[in-house]
């Protein structure tokens, strides 16, 4: 087998490293043409010649020569039975120069390969067959390459000898496709005429083709000017760990993402906009007097400051952006499709925060690029999302800076990517906003309230005695001198939350609302009832993540449908069973049960006011009702 390394195993590789990416289907010669450069540049192992020769011959590969395409058709296989990785990095090199080629499937299905293999690209070797010309693949890997940044292109007319070397049909290829990549803001289009199958103009000039007066796909690549993008932007350095061995040792350890730094730059700490200055860059092998993009480093600050993984530190003179919400192009990459509202896990660098997608500007046709209305984004599909993340992050837009502005999104139950983003841009008008400690904050509060805030979030079917139960609750609370306040899904729909429906997506938006107005009531020191259906899980648990350890009560209103639909207080169950009133919780939408909560109600019998008394005991038990012991009083002005 060809070395099929890791790009992170060579990122520390010489300078002169040309790390590109292949576009192109098997049909355009893609397979062929790869084998051919690791081929004529002897990095094929001489075994692995052997059998390539004798599975050429049985194929019958024409002329008895050697079909290069065999080589790359192993790993085909391998992936075919989910054993090899999606992109393989190969590795070769010449007495010029040293390059990396990511070489991925390029059939639709996988734009999700191609996108992580272009994602650290120099360049883009985009194939055409010359006898088809520009395709709408064509299209959309250029379109890819750009979005994910890719700087450079090689437009490699292939199958030349099919075309008799014709220059005047090489030539309209290139009108065609300069007319189409113009716009996209490529530093730099190479069209190259070559035949991968006759190895013509592949690592040679050709002498079929005297009138091509330009280099030979091997001769550009071992001459091309890349400059690392990396070493240009300002400086960020992501922090991986916090390094404390013993008391007199604290560093923070990462990869250097971009610029340089040295002893004695100043630095702030993105989020939390805390400075210092670098004291020491330590290694294993000694301090550095100055360290560079790609660098694994640890720094040593003059001052002791809060820095914990994830945090970026970077100049006081050029910080990322720090937001709650930001535009993004979102490569969605499961069999499951985006949920608007639903929270996933956002990692960016070392950063990672639940966030939800909470509108989709447009979807891009795959194909044909244009911009479309879209509820969703399926399998491969690409639109521009708006994000919104529960802490802030830091980031820089993707095209000012590649290592920053990319993040990915995680199911938090499967744990399994979802989706890559490139950010475009903060939707904050005001991006560089930090958290203002508040001098009243929630202990003190609790300490004039006499007692904890907390959600009592009550959850079940309709009719479950949600409502009933909590107003029972509440009012006892009231008599016991607490502060208290109460949510309701249906008086909620009436102000708030009145542009919501019953869909999936707008339950998920109408809890999501919900659970933000409760925190705020939570940190205004209140005992809040919350009485909504809520049948989603993940929704419920969002809510929890908002609040601090304790102060989410879940409330399982546990009462069987028939009851409920028995009981039907406002008829609706009724004009569900015909059908008049759609996705109806329990009849014709889904209910999921809580887990584990903290408290379930056998509501469908018994009287409500002895379970409005359970949950009361419960908040005693839980010390809720006791003021916060610890809490430091200073109102001196
Ligand atoms: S939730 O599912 O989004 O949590 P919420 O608790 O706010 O629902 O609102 C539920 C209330 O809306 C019900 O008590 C009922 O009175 C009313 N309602 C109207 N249509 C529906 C429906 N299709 N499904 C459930 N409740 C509905």
């Amino acid at each position: 087998m060809t070395s099929a390394v890791t790009a992170r195993h060579l990122a520390s590789a010489e300078k002169g490293l040309l790390r590109f990416i292949t576009c192109g289907s098997v049909d355009d010669g893609k397979s062929t043409l790869i084998g051919r450069l690791l081929y004529d540049t002897r990095l094929i192992f001489e075994d692995q010649l052997a059998s390539l020769q004798v599975e050429s011959a049985r194929r019958g590969a024409r002329g008895g020569g050697i079909d290069f395409s065999l080589l790359l058709d192993g790993l085909e296989a391998e992936r075919e039975q989910g054993i090899t990785i999606d992109v393989a990095y190969r590795f070769f090199a010449t007495g010029r120069r040293k390059f990396i080629v990511a070489d991925t499937p390029g059939h639709e299905q996988y734009t999700r390969n191609m996108a992580t293999g272009a994602s650290t690209a120099d360049l883009a070797v985009i194939l055409i067959d010359a006898r088809k010309g520009v395709l709408v693949q064509t299209r959309r890997h250029t379109f890819i390459n750009h979005l994910l940044g890719v700087p450079r292109i090689v437009l490699a007319v292939n199958k030349m000898d099919l075309v008799g070397y014709s220059q005047a049909r090489f030539e309209e290829i290139v009108a065609d496709y300069m007319a189409m990549a113009a716009g996209l803001g490529f530093k730099s289009v190479t069209p190259i005429p070559l035949s991968a199958l006759e190895g013509e103009n592949v690592i040679a000039p050709s002498a079929l083709m005297p009138w091509w007066t330009g280099e030979s796909l091997l001769g550009f690549l071992e001459e091309v000017e890349v400059e690392d993008a990396r070493l240009a932007s300002a400086m960020r350095f992501p922090v991986q760990w916090v390094n404390r061995p013993h008391l007199d040792f604290r560093g923070f350890s990462g990869t250097l993402a971009s610029g340089a730094l040295a002893p004695g730059d100043p630095v702030v700490v993105a989020r939390s906009g805390k400075t210092s200055k670098i004291r020491a860059v330590v290694t294993a092998d000694g301090d550095l007097e100055r360290a560079e993009a790609g660098d694994a480093v640890t720094l040593v600050l003059e001052h002791e400051i809060d820095i914990s993984r994830g945090d970026i530190l970077c100049a006081p003179s050029a910080r990322p952006t720090v937001a709650r919400q930001f535009l993004s192009h979102v490569l969605w990459m499961h069999e499951e499709e985006l949920q608007l509202g639903r929270p996933y896990l956002l990692k960016m660098g070392a950063q990672s925060v639940q966030a939800v997608v909470s509108a989709i500007r447009h979807r891009l046709d795959i194909n044909t690029l244009s911009p479309a209305p879209a509820e969703t984004l399926e399998l491969n599909g690409m639109g521009l999302c708006e994000i919104t993340t529960l802490q802030p992050v830091a980031f820089d837009p993707y095209r000012d800076n590649r290592e920053t502005g990319a993040f990915i999104l995680i199911d938090r139950f499967t744990h399994q990517t979802v989706a890559a983003g490139m950010v475009e841009a903060s939707l904050q008008k005001a991006t560089h906003v930090y958290s203002q400690a508040m001098d009243v904050a929630k202990p003190a509060r609790s300490v004039l309230k006499g007692h904890k805030p907390a959600v009592l979030w009550f959850t079940g079917l309709s009719g479950a005695g949600k409502s009933t139960i909590a107003s029972l609750v509440e009012r006892r609370l009231s008599l016991m001198g607490a502060h208290t306040y109460s949510l309701d899904g249906d008086n909620m729909r009436q102000g708030l939350n009145k542009d919501l429906g019953f869909s999936d997506a707008d339950r998920v938006e109408n809890i999501r609302r919900i659970g933000e107005v409760a925190r705020l009531f939570v940190d205004a020191g209140l005992i809040v009832t919350a009485s909504f259906i809520s049948p989603f899980r993940a929704e419920r648990d969002m809510v929890r993540s908002l609040l601090e350890p304790g102060e989410f009560i879940e409330i399982f209103v546990d009462t069987p449908l028939s009851v409920a639909e028995q009981r039907d207080p406002k008829g609706l169950y009724r004009r569900a069973r015909t059908g008049e009133i759609g996705n109806f919780t329990g009849i014709s939408s889904p209910y999921e049960p809580p887990v584990d909560p903290e408290i379930r109600l056998l509501a469908g019998e018994g009287d409500p006011a002895v379970h409005a008394a359970t949950v009361v005991e419960y908040l005693k038990m839980a010390g809720v009702l006791a003021r916060a012991e610890d809490a430091p009083l200073d109102f001196s002005i």
